[in-house]
């Protein structure tokens, strides 16, 4: 296969990016995206020029690094999967991308398609853990939790903190990122303790990091690569307003 990229180059942040074409030859279909870019990297060397930075680690989809827009599309066009999960079978032969970073103001770009997802660290610092003691490994049992609260639990836990979420809502909302987290928290007994202060700390976490606010668009839902549901922004608002409504009127914190 052939494709023409056109790629983000951008030295840092304070220096103006500009896009730049280049062709890459010999992709086998059965490539990841990212070996894709790997094998461009390796030419752009070999002829003295600056590779292209981008964002990797598992490359399995586990660890949340990769990601960035392909084609204006958080994650490229397949549902449900990251950059690393991608191959070049889904791709036609000759097809020309346009490859950019997540672009939001709480995420300024390292260079090229590196951004800083410092702010997403500083949200879960602020929330996204529980300090109850949760005993040793034989006590994981002695809480009994429902099948449903597990389940749910579990389908929040599964988000990766990539980013696509913000980088595709108009909002630069982290409502998505943050639900998750909250919910993976809230619905479990040993996230109770500190249901209410969490959810006020992460949303002013987010407001001082410049994240918009959720308007319902959905745009998140559709590129998460976890496939994270858009009701974990309905639980936490409802823990949101609770929680303002508990602190007003002067009552302690009960969870439910
Ligand atoms: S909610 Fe989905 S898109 Fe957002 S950070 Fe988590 S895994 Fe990525
Ligand atoms: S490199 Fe780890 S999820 Fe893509």
């Amino acid at each position: 296969m052939r494709l023409i990229l056109h790629i983000w180059r951008q030295r840092n942040a304070s220096e103006k990016g500009r896009m730049v074409r280049y062709e890459v030859r010999d992709v086998n279909p059965d490539m990841s995206f990212l070996e894709m870019l790997d094998v461009l990297n390796e030419d752009l060397l070999g002829r003295g020029e600056e590779p292209v930075a981008f964002d990797h680690d598992c490359r399995e989809g586990i660890c949340g690094m990769c990601g960035f827009m392909i084609g204006g599309v958080a994650h490229g066009p397949l549902p449900g999967t990251t950059i690393c999960q991608l191959h070049m079978r889904h791709f036609r032969d000759g097809q020309e991308l346009y490859l950019e970073p997540w672009r939001a103001r709480a995420f300024p770009v390292v260079r090229d398609l590196v951004v800083d997802r410092g702010a997403f660290d500083r949200l879960i610092a602020t929330g996204g853990f529980i300090s109850a003691a949760t005993g040793c490994a034989p006590d994981g049992n002695a809480i009994p939790v429902s099948k449903e609260s597990a389940d749910r639990a579990m389908d929040a836990a599964a988000c990766i903190g990539c980013g696509a979420c913000v980088a595709m809502c108009p909002n630069a909302s982290a409502s998505l990122f943050m639900g998750a987290k909250i919910s993976h928290l809230g619905l479990l007994p040993q996230g109770q303790p500190e249901r209410a202060e969490r959810v006020r700390s992460m949303a002013a976490q987010a407001a001082r990091e410049g994240f918009g606010g959720c308007t319902n668009i959905g745009e998140c839902e559709a590129v998460c690569p976890k496939e994270i549901k858009l009701e974990v922004i309905a639980r936490m608002n409802r823990d949101f307003l609770k929680a303002a409504l508990t602190r007003r009127q002067g009552t302690s914190d009960s969870g439910e």
